[in-house]
C-alpha cells in the first residue's frame, strides 16, 4: 500500500506546491530512495502541475483534452453534451513524468481550471477521489495530494483519500494565526460521517525560514505551543528562504538540480524530506 500524504494549509503561499513537488523528485530520484512516486494536483490553479512537467506540457495535456482530475471528480456526471456519464479508466488520467533506474519513477494526474467547476456543485463527490487511489495505489510507494488553500469538497476529498497531513508554514504572524482554522478542519472531518478512516499530521514544517529575524523566531514560537497543545509533530528540519525555490520552479527542477542553487538548501531539503519518510514510516 503507497503512503499517501496531503499537503494542506488554509494559508495561501506558504509553500505547498513548492515542497509537494520537491519531494516527489525527492523521493523518486534520490539513490536511498528510488521511489514509485504519484503527485495528484488538487489545486484548480495547477500550480504543482505545470512545475512539474513545465507550462509547455502542460498547455499540451490540457488543449488534447486529455484527462485530469477534474474527470475524476465528473465522472459521473451528465452535461448536455456528454449523454453517458464517462467510464473512466484510471490509466487515462495519470501522466509519466520521468523514470529512474531502478523502480524510481515520477508519475503525475494534473489539474485544471474546470476543477473550480466541481466545487460548485460538490454534492456526493468527495468519496470519488480515494475510489480512484484505491484502484490504483498498489502502482506506488508513496502519493503526494497539492491541496488548494480553501477549506472545500477537495479538502475532504483529501483527507478521504490519505493517512498522513504534512503542513508547511511560513514563520510570519498571519500565518501563525491561521494555524487553528487547520485543526478546526481536522476536528470536523474526524467528527463527521467518516469515522472509518483516520488522518494523522506528519508534522509541520518551516518552510521560508530564515534564522536570525526577531518576528520570525516568535512566529516559531507561537506555532510551536499550537502545535504542543494539539499534539502536533513540528519537523526538527527547516527548510530555508532561497531565491532558487522559485528559480527552480521557472526551471522545471527540484532545488538539487536548480542552476547555482548552494548545496547547503538541498542538503537542507534533503534533510526534512528525510525526516518526512522516517515519520510516514516509507
Ligand atoms: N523556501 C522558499 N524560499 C523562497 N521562496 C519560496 C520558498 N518556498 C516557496 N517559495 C516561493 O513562494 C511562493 C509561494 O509558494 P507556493 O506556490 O509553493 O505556495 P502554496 O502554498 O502552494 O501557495 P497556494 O496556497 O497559492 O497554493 C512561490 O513563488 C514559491 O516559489
Ligand atoms: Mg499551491
Amino acid at each position: 500500500m503507497a503512503k499517501k500524504v496531503s499537503l494542506i494549509n488554509m494559508k495561501g503561499g506558504v509553500g505547498k506546491s513548492t515542497l509537494v513537488v520537491n519531494l516527489a523528485w525527492h523521493f523518486a530520484y534520490m539513490n536511498k530512495w528510488r521511489k514509485r512516486v504519484l503527485l495528484v494536483d488538487l489545486d484548480p490553479q495547477f500550480n504543482a502541475s505545470q512545475y512539474l512537467v513545465g507550462v509547455e506540457k502542460y498547455e499540451k495535456i490540457i488543449s488534447n483534452g486529455e484527462p485530469t482530475i477534474w474527470n475524476v471528480f465528473e465522472q459521473h456526471t451528465y452535461t448536455p453534451t456528454k449523454v453517458q456519464p464517462t467510464s473512466l479508466t484510471p490509466k487515462d488520467v495519470i501522466h509519466e513524468v520521468a523514470s529512474f533506474q531502478g523502480r524510481g519513477r515520477i508519475d503525475l494526474v494534473p489539474s485544471q481550471l474546470e476543477l473550480a467547476y466541481s466545487l460548485r456543485n460538490p454534492a456526493q463527490k468527495e468519496t470519488l477521489l480515494a475510489k480512484f487511489i484505491s484502484a490504483i495505489e498498489s502502482a506506488y510507494d508513496i502519493i503526494l495530494f497539492d491541496c488548494a488553500p480553501t477549506e472545500s469538497v477537495l479538502t475532504t476529498a483529501a483527507y478521504l483519500a490519505s493517512d498522513y497531513v504534512l503542513v508547511p508554514v511560513k514563520p510570519e504572524y498571519l500565518s501563525t494565526i491561521g494555524l487553528p482554522l487547520l485543526g478546526r478542519s481536522m476536528d470536523e472531518f474526524n467528527k463527521g460521517p467518516y469515522s472509518g478512516h483516520s488522518i494523522e499530521i506528519a508534522g509541520i514544517v518551516f518552510n521560508h525560514a530564515t534564522d536570525y529575524a526577531p518576528e520570525e523566531r516568535k512566529s516559531k514560537r507561537d506555532v510551536r505551543s499550537i502545535a504542543a497543545a494539539n499534539h502536533w509533530y513540528v519537523f526538527e528540519s527547516e527548510v530555508s528562504y532561497s531565491r532558487s525555490y522559485p528559480k527552480g520552479a521557472r526551471e522545471g527542477r527540484p532545488i538539487f538540480w536548480t542552476s547555482y542553487a548552494r548545496y547547503a538548501q538541498a542538503a537542507k531539503f534533503q534533510a526534512f524530506a528525510d525526516e518526512l519518510a522516517t515519520r510516514i514510516h516509507l
